[in-house]
């Protein structure tokens, strides 16, 4: 009876940790918060619609995503992929809070540098709206509630100001500087602690800042956070631009995103105190950001990142982002997603109502299964690795002979122009009658150069031939996003075919 203690106390431990990142997921500019019981987590999204999604935890390390703060990429015709591109635009770094005197909830962000956009919701999960315009850029902002319901909006680059809002939220009443960086810092997040009002700023990529005042117009005194601590994620970049948050307990924590290209920005959590100055203090292991920590609360699971999604009823899940806004005239969902081609290219990247899913790191991969038979000659449809430098599968309807190839080298220039629609590295023809096929993408995003993803297809779902060569991943930051699975159906010749998506299977590991 020795050994139950034993065994007793190997699972507690293992049941109270948790491990860097939180979720191996590209989730940047995180914004995050309590409402009772529950944080939420807010990210950018730059040119994906829908965008800013909302995630909820109630263990700030179980996440799961529960909607969009911004239903449509409503700024120009280029959110569209109609004349031009927006690639790299949209939406940066953002704030999303809950009101509790008129229980709203307000999602705020500056689109392209020029004008700042107010969106409202009764509920975290919808339906948002655009409630307000301002114009001025609120550059990585940060919405504080105050104690006496006076709406604040931290925001900037170097110079940080802070503006305050109308009752309702939607206009600007004044603005003004309240702090100059001898440095640059940016990635503003305003909070209250104490009667202290405090401003957390990044100095990209290494660092972060905390300004600390007793008024929200200052004068503010600047104070490091961090400064390049040991990462807790091998390869990665140092934690940096982030956000803090209490527990019903009174527990604080920080957290920061890790660079992590090819796979983009990854949250990792670290608890915090507050020294005798009044200003936050990270917990480190060995001097370092634990690679582990205790858990902050009991684990409370969500579902889980993994798994098939069968695309049942009529809306697709929150995990769920179009590459740029999505013609809904051209795709359905109903015990499956109907692709039918809407638009005729040559370009993956110009194509419309390509459907995009975040890689789960650090190692994972992706099947569809595809329904064919209304494919129309030329039609490309398949899952593409996709980023600024992209390769995919597809099945090619090429004049009547179906064919399964392998494409890469597709790429874009430093104005996110595409240079090159790829080539083909190998292809096979199916025999005909064909209407069912799987493809795979099986990725590895561990951060670093020289990552690699391998394509796969199948004619019965049980045997996949992996087809092409490894697919070397570009690991630049200048994209921003990091990689995709993106799930894409488009005309070369004439639009008015279609294909059925039956099922997407994300699993981790390799296949
Ligand atoms: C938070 O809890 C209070 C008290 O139980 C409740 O009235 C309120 O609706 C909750 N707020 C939210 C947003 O769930
Ligand atoms: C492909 O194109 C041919 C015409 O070239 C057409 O007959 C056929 O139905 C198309 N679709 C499939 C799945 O072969």
């Amino acid at each position: 009876m020795r050994v139950l203690p034993t065994l007793w106390l190997a699972a507690t431990a293992l049941a109270t940790n948790f491990n860097q990142p939180v979720l191996w997921e590209d989730l940047a500019d995180l914004d995050i918060f309590r409402v009772n019981d529950t944080f939420y987590y807010s990210a950018s999204t730059m040119h994906y619609s829908p965008g800013a999604p909302i995630l909820h935890s109630y263990d700030l390390v179980n996440w799961e995503f529960i909607g969009h703060s911004v239903p449509n990429l409503d700024w120009g015709n280029i959110y569209n992929l109609d004349g031009g591109q927006a690639y790299v635009k949209g939406i940066w770094a953002s704030t999303l809070r809950y009101r509790k005197s008129n229980g709203m909830w307000y999602w705020i962000g500056c689109i392209q540098f020029s004008k700042t956009y107010v969106f409202t919701s009764p509920s975290a999960t919808g339906p948002w709206t655009q409630s307000g315009v301002i114009n001025t850029c609120y550059y990585d902002c940060s919405l504080l509630i105050d104690d006496d319901d006076t709406m604040y909006v931290a925001y900037g680059g170097t110079q940080i100001s802070v503006a305050q809002l109308s009752s309702d939220g939607l206009s600007q009443v004044k603005t003004q500087q309240v702090f100059s960086s001898s440095f640059s810092i940016e990635g503003s997040r305003f909070y209250k602690r104490n009667g202290q009002y405090y401003i957390l700023n990044d100095q990209p990529a290494n660092a972060e800042y905390v300004l600390k005042s007793s008024s929200p117009w200052g004068p503010y005194t600047q104070k490091q956070l961090l400064n390049n601590i040991a990462t807790p994620i091998s390869g990665g970049g140092i934690p940096h631009q982030g956000g803090i948050v209490d527990t019903p307990n009174g527990d604080w924590y920080y957290m920061a995103f890790v660079d992590s290209y090819p796979g983009g920005r990854v949250p990792v959590l670290a608890p915090i105190t507050w020294g005798s100055d009044g200003f936050p203090v990270i917990t480190t292991v060995n001097g370092g950001w634990g690679t582990s920590y205790p858990y902050p609360l009991t684990p409370h699971t969500l579902s889980s990142p993994t798994g098939k999604d069968t695309f049942q009823g009529t809306s697709l899940g929150s995990q769920w982002e179009w590459n740029h806004n999505p013609d809904p005239n051209y795709y359905s969902v109903n015990n499956g997603l109907t692709l039918k081609t809407a638009k005729v290219t040559n370009d993956l990247y110009a194509a419309r109502n390509t459907l995009t899913h975040r890689i789960l790191g650090p190692q994972s991969y992706a099947t569809i299964q595809l329904t064919i038979n209304n494919m129309k000659p030329g039609d490309r449809s398949g899952l593409a690795m996709l980023r600024d430098s992209s390769a995919y599968v597809a099945v090619i309807n090429n004049s009547g002979t179906l064919r399964v190839s392998m494409v890469q080298g597709l790429t874009m220039d430093s104005n996110w122009n595409t240079a090159s629609t790829g080539n083909e590295v190998a292809g096979v023809n199916l025999p005909s009658g064909t209407s069912t096929i799987w493809l795979r993408a099986s990725a590895d995003i561990h951060p670093g150069s020289g990552r690699t993803a391998v394509f796969y297809y199948s004619t019965d779902g049980t045997t996949f031939h992996s087809i092409g060569s490894s697919y070397v991943l570009n690991n630049a930051w200048n994209f921003f996003m990091g990689y995709r699975y993106a799930i894409f159906n488009y005309a070369t010749s004439s639009l008015g075919g279609s294909v059925v998506v039956n099922s997407f299977d994300m699993e981790s590991g390799s296949p």
